[in-house]
């Protein structure tokens, strides 16, 4: 009987090498294009060449289950002193008791979170996505997977956080297991304390999602979520906080048998192999961030007010002008009617001129895919060495794409030339290129 091959016929040695070549040019390609670009999508970074070092090490293809000094594997010696190190500078960086940071994205910290904090059928308040809050807190994300009741809190529109006396209302009355805060639309910190005391007088744990902010947050320049009633803080190790790709699990309990559920949640609650050329990295970005992440941080906050002045200035709709558009690094700008798809127009003109950013849902939108806005994130931009001068220039090449009708082609020319000056990773020990 002749062998099944299934539908496509097996590509020849030739033809499987230049595929992996075709994958390696794209590679190349898509750094060069973010090297001569403005990146601006808010959750994104850049390494510095140390933590570049230990995340391209012979650690990317290891295994280490267990932690330090309790492996299951041989040959973890290193391993333990790189994640000791890690976790005691962690410790150091966001000022708790407690850090895991073996989970590899902030998604699987949330789940390993949820894990630790609820059982299925129970239920959590959490921020709906249509407010700003993540997947991960919707039920196609982590709350789903945990299987746990949903329940969305009452939105401050204007003030783009969680109507505080409804929300309290709301978690007075359902008493749910967790009460989950944080948002990946996040201009404002969070009124914790008021939620959290409704929250641990029902007994619900609290836990802060700071996926975005975590930089900022550590940096002491946003809240201090373990101070104002979190009990567990979640986050991505990539975002403010300039990181490889990966998460941290934080909290400041004294209690053994929390800090035992939190990292069995992480291993072997949700990973087997945790990434340890990741954990090397976030042990040598924490390590940077004790020297320069307190003056990352303000930078990324001055450069985001900075950026939304000028816009606003540069005659864009800019959100939450009372509120002095942004107390975070992300800015929010409207460029038509609800669900116009005017932020999806906006942001393909941009890419055009040389500037990446993401179309977003703001108040009032009701689909994902033809929102009328536009998130901004300065970290790169700000990482790379711009200031608040820049940010004028940058928010000048917005006005000359969107607004003036200039041909895109000619400003993109522009902003090629101008990003030349910026392509050194600064807030580091040895600045060096930031696009290899
Ligand atoms: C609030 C929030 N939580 C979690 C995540 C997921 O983080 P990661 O991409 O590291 O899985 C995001 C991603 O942007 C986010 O905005």
């Amino acid at each position: 009987m002749a062998q099944d091959l299934g539908p496509f016929p097996p590509n020849s040695v030739m033809e499987s090498k230049q595929t992996a070549y075709n994958v390696l040019d794209a590679v190349e390609a898509s750094g060069r294009h973010y090297a001569t670009s403005l990146p601006m999508i808010a959750s994104e970074n850049i390494l510095s060449p140390l933590v570049a070092r230990a995340v391209s090490s012979d650690l990317h293809g290891r295994y280490a289950e267990g932690l330090p000094g309790k492996r299951y594997y041989q040959g973890c010696d290193d391993f333990d002193t790189i994640e000791s190190l890690g976790i005691e500078s962690a410790k150091r960086v966001f000022n708790s008791k407690f850090v895991n940071i073996q989970s590899i994205s902030g998604t699987v910290s949330n789940i390993a979170a949820l894990k630790a904090l609820s059982k299925p059928g129970q239920s959590i308040t959490a921020v709906s996505t249509a407010d700003g809050g993540h997947i991960s807190h919707a039920n196609m994300g982590a709350v789903g997977v945990r299987g746990l009741d949903l329940h969305t809190y009452p939105w401050n529109v204007e003030r783009m956080e969680p109507d505080i006396d409804a929300a309290a209302k709301l978690i007075r009355e359902i008493e749910p297991s967790v009460a989950l805060f944080g948002q990946s639309v996040f201009l404002f910190p969070t009124p914790l304390e008021e939620l959290s005391d409704a929250a641990h007088e029902v007994g619900a744990s609290v836990m802060y999602d700071a996926a975005h902010v975590l930089g900022l947050v550590a940096g002491g320049v946003f809240q201090d979520p373990l101070r104002e009633g979190a009990d567990v803080v979640t986050g991505s190790s990539h975002k403010t906080f300039p990181g490889p790709q990966g998460g941290f699990l934080i909290s400041d309990s004294d209690d053994p048998k929390m800090h035992r559920r939190l990292n069995n949640a992480v291993f072997p609650g949700t990973c087997s192999s945790y990434h340890l050329h990741h954990v090397a990295g976030k042990a040598v970005a924490l390590a940077e961030f004790e020297a320069f992440g307190k003056d990352y941080a303000r930078d990324i906050v001055r450069n985001a007010k900075a950026l939304a002045e000028s816009l606003a200035e540069r005659g864009f709709d800019v959100l939450a002008e009372e509120r002095g558009y942004t107390a975070s690094h992300q800015v929010l700008t409207r460029h038509g009617d609800k669900d116009s798809g005017a932020g999806r127009d906006a942001a393909q003109m941009l890419e055009k001129a040389g500037i990446i950013t993401n179309m977003n849902m703001l108040p009032g939108d009701t689909k994902a895919l033809s929102p009328s806005g536009l998130r901004l994130g300065v970290p790169e931009l700000t990482r790379v060495g711009m200031g608040a001068d820049q940010m004028d220039q940058v928010a000048h090449f917005f006005q000359r794409a969107l607004i003036d009708g200039h041909d895109l082609n000619s400003v993109k020319a522009d902003v090629e030339l101008f990003k030349d000056d910026y392509t050194t990773v600064q807030y580091c020990f040895e600045p060096g290129q930031a696009y290899p």
